[in-house]
């Protein structure tokens, strides 16, 4: 960062006057009271309405946080990209893709169907996130398994906090009816590989896996990192570690695109024009190819389940700056 500093060779060169825009960005959305705050298990309830925290990780290791950028959440469906990223790395995007297509749904993100071919549409969905989940060394223990992901987890951030919030977990596996229906659904139609555990143990064990994901626990400072990463190529920019394949971080990006945003994916890639993925707990990650990765955190959620103040950020960042892809 120094001897590119020096050279004047950074990806933001005028970063005080970049910050001070992305200030005024900031605080204008903080004024929203609109969306409501998760309400299904009572960890995500509890969240204040208030919160709200942005963090900026560039490509070169520039940083730059705001408001509650320090507080913890639960990345929720914001795993189903990291874990489509790191599978597809471990066994290759074309392997994974056997399984899972491509398509947006035009579906609830949590609705039992499956594409023409009988393939879950995408991995971002629940039903493809549960499948990615079953690919994730299959043949290991439970324990191997999780404890695989969570290194993984937290070479992508550099060293930043990733922890485990089991409560969350609890009450998630105490209230999966829907996700305990879509994967029996699943079964039936031999979605999963055939050497995934599923079809011997049962889905009790893999569905926990695909919890216990849903249920990493970070914040924003640190999950601004993990978007850098997946800007960068999957070289994390603090540690310069290698952690994805470059061919699947660009996958994950298109995919992201196309489908991050639950229904409102289409919507979000025209006036946004950047690959995103939003979770519950109302976090959302957005990623400037080549440049930075952004964070944005505030639980209250719109309609389509996508953070009010975060939409209302990505909106205010394209009419200042012209990172839309077109
Ligand atoms: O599987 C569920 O219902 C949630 N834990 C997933 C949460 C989420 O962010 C919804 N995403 N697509």
């Amino acid at each position: 960062l120094i001897s590119r500093t020096l050279r004047n060779q950074l990806i933001i060169p005028s970063w005080l006057e970049f910050t001070q825009m992305i200030e005024t960005i900031f605080d204008s959305c903080r004024e929203s009271n609109e969306g409501e705050v998760a309400s299904y298990i009572p960890q995500l309830a509890r969240q204040s309405p208030h919160t709200w925290g942005m963090s900026i990780c560039t490509i070169d290791g520039q940083r730059f946080s705001l408001g509650d950028s320090k507080k913890n959440f639960c990345l929720q469906s914001v795993s189903k990209a990291f874990n489509y990223a790191i599978v597809a790395s471990e066994i290759g995007s074309h392997v994974l893709h056997q399984y899972v297509g491509h398509e947006p749904s035009g579906r609830l993100f949590n609705e039992i169907c499956l594409d023409s071919n009988n393939m879950p549409h995408n991995p971002l969905i629940n039903a493809g996130a549960i499948v990615v989940t079953s690919m994730i060394k299959p043949t290991h223990s439970m324990a191997d398994r999780f404890d695989f992901m969570l290194k993984k987890y937290r070479k992508l951030a550099g060293g930043g906090h990733v922890g485990f919030d089991n409560a969350t977990f609890l009450s998630e596996r105490d209230t999966a009816d829907r996700n305990y229906a879509l994967s029996y659904y699943m079964k039936e139609y031999r979605c999963f590989p055939d050497e995934s555990q599923v079809y011997e143990k049962g889905l009790r064990e893999e569905l926990d896996l695909y919890f216990q994901l849903c249920s990493l626990e970070t914040n924003c400072d640190t999950a601004a990192v993990m978007a850098a990463t997946l800007a960068n190529g999957g070289i994390c920019p603090l540690s310069t570690e290698k952690c994805l394949g470059s061919r699947p971080c660009r996958d994950i990006l298109s995919l992201m695109y196309s489908c991050g945003m639950y229904d409102y994916s289409g919507k979000f890639a025209f006036q946004v024009g950047l690959p995103a993925k939003s979770g519950v707990s109302g976090i959302m990650i957005v990623v400037i190819p080549n440049v930075m990765g952004i964070a944005l955190y505030s639980p209250p959620l719109d309609k389509t389940g996508n953070s009010c103040r975060g939409v209302a950020f990505c909106r205010q960042l394209i009419d200042k700056f012209n990172f839309h892809n077109y």
